[in-house]
């Protein structure tokens, strides 16, 4: 076989964050399985996540208190049948990935759970503190390496969808080891690339979080929903010359506090619940007091804590923050809200089904609708793991009712691996260079269709972006795949800005800035070559 031929598979998974493992452990039972990462196996938002993973698990706790909260902080927008999925099912799977290795923080011999904004309950487990994605994606990735027809492809970037007579039936990636397009044909293809921060300038994002799979969704025809819903975590680490590091809200979750230039404790004019209030308000709040007062931050106050307890029950931001010169323990911290989660995304039914038949899409990169206009914390991880599971469920359904029969991976002389991960970093990875007009393009983003956001700045911001007219690269290259996958997302979070016309969860129009059921309470949709609509 040459480097030409295609590499048959029957499952493909793109990404290996907390999605696409879970759904590749499923799939590993029926299939060959190829897992395909652009980067390094372990450079996901999952091994990123700090605050970690909901769960109605405490003797005080109700699954319909987590649906209520859900809910409630979806403003208007969720699927119902979607939360009721998450938060029924989650604890299962969240004693599947203990029952599997994953060690979770304890008071003694008891799971230990912290409290986060929006939340009625302590109902978040956490793991090595703040390092709960970490955690949970080194269990992962242990279950699967002891599932032989699972293998691993790192640096291959996937490009492109196959689509034969409207079936998705493979896609193309660049190895970046040798420079070439490789083909893969499958049964079923599994998008979980994660989400698209890298849209905005200011993001708690990995950089490799540039929205690929929902892009080459797009190009395929897929249809994507709610792509205006982008959650902007209220506290950033803001440092000139630092990467927007993600200050956890479980750090307000353990009694940290917000006040601004002048040390007023300013929350309590906004929300009853003050720091723990929503997202999209303490975001918004924080903004509001940053035009107050004229400064670009406001400071997050830990001083109270103390550092011996700060060090233990959050070593990875403590140690990070150090390296800033910022002792948290003593220091008031800087910060200011970054894009941090992408709520919509390639529309799926509750098993990850899309709009092509053959393409299945999972966790961040997928819209089942299960957020609504605003994600409660620490809803993603579990949406990961409980979604990425049913789509391999689906996958393997779906494949065999079709009566094709499921093969033995065949071979290739492609270069794949056993799972095997390397450590990730501490912090985030540093900055590639982007090139200029990458850079527009997010400057663009935050600008005009950031955290508060109108009819004028967002028709000019769709005007701007079209006329830089980026080309679907011929001879790829991951930076100018990347470059075009955010230009291609950010008319698309515009556009469907612009069609909204009023406030819900994350999506603010000073213009709009009432909530309208009457038109609204629907999903925006859009389509390659369509305009946007609601359903
Ligand atoms: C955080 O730790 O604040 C982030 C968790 C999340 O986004 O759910």
């Amino acid at each position: 076989m040459s480097a030409n031929d295609p590499i048959q598979v029957d499952f493909a998974v793109v990404g290996c964050g907390i999605a696409g493992l879970r759904a590749a452990i499923a799939l590993g039972e029926a299939g060959s399985v190829l897992v395909l990462a652009k980067d390094a196996l372990t450079e996901s938002a999952t091994e990123y996540a700090q605050g970690g993973i909901a769960a109605a698990l405490s003797d005080d706790d109700e699954v319909t208190l987590h649906e209520q909260d859900t809910l409630a902080a979806g403003d208007g927008l969720c699927n119902l049948e979607a939360v009721r999925v998450l938060v029924q099912e989650g604890p299962r799977y969240i004693q599947e990935l203990i029952d599997w290795g994953t060690r979770f923080d304890r008071a003694g011999t008891r799971l230990a759970f912290t409290r986060e904004g929006a939340h009625s309950r302590s109902r978040v487990l956490h793991a090595q503190g703040d390092s709960t994605g970490r955690e949970i994606s080194r269990a992962l990735f242990a279950r699967a390496s002891a599932i032989r027809k699972i293998r691993f492809c790192p640096h291959a970037f996937t490009t492109e969808l196959l689509c034969e007579e409207g079936r998705v039936v493979g896609l193309r990636f660049l190895d970046e080891a040798s420079g070439t397009l490789r083909t893969v044909r499958a049964r079923a293809v599994l998008l979980a690339t994660g989400g698209l921060g890298q849209v905005y300038s200011e993001t708690t994002n990995p950089e490799v979080a540039t929205g690929d799979g929902m892009a080459i969704a797009y190009d395929a025809g897929a249809v994507l929903s709610d792509l205006e819903f982008v959650q902007f975590h209220p506290t950033a680490l803001a440092v000139k010359g630092a990467p927007r590091f993600l200050l956890s809200e479980a750090l307000r979750g353990e009694g940290g506090v917000l006040r601004n230039a002048v040390l007023e404790r300013f929350m309590k004019r906004y929300h009853a619940a003050q720091e723990l209030a929503p997202r999209d308000i303490v975001a918004r709040a924080i903004v509001s007091e940053m035009q107050r007062t004229g400064t670009e931050f406001v400071y997050l106050d830990l001083t109270h804590l103390g550092s011996s307890f700060l060090r233990k029950r959050f070593p990875r931001i403590y140690e990070t923050c150090l390296r800033y010169g910022l002792d948290i323990g003593e220091d008031l911290v800087p910060v200011r809200p970054a894009a941090h989660y992408a709520m919509g995304g390639v529309r799926t039914d509750l098993w990850g089904r899309t709009s092509l038949p053959g393409l299945y899409a999972a966790g961040e990169t997928a819209s089942t609708g299960v957020h609504g206009a605003n994600r409660l914390a620490s809803n993603s991880l579990l949406e990961g793991l409980v979604f990425g599971a049913r789509a391999g469920q689906a996958m393997v359904e779906d494949v065999c009712s079709r009566k094709s029969s499921i093969s033995k991976l065949a071979g290739s002389k492609h270069k794949t691996a056993r799972a095997n991960p390397v450590k990730g970093n501490p912090a985030r990875h540093a900055a590639p260079e982007r090139e200029p007009r990458f850079r527009k393009i997010q400057q663009i983003l935050w600008r005009q269709v950031g955290i508060i956001r109108n009819g004028t700045d967002l028709e000019q911001a769709i005007a701007t972006l079209r006329a830089m007219e980026i080309e679907r690269p011929t001879a790829p290259s991951r930076a100018a795949c990347e470059l075009y996958n955010v230009w291609v997302l950010g008319q698309l979070i515009a556009r469907c800005a612009l069609a909204r016309k009023e406030s819900r969860g994350s999506h603010y129009r000073s213009d709009y800035p009432i909530r309208n059921d009457e038109e609204f309470a629907r999903h925006s949709v859009v389509q390659r070559d369509r305009e946007v609509g609601f359903a």
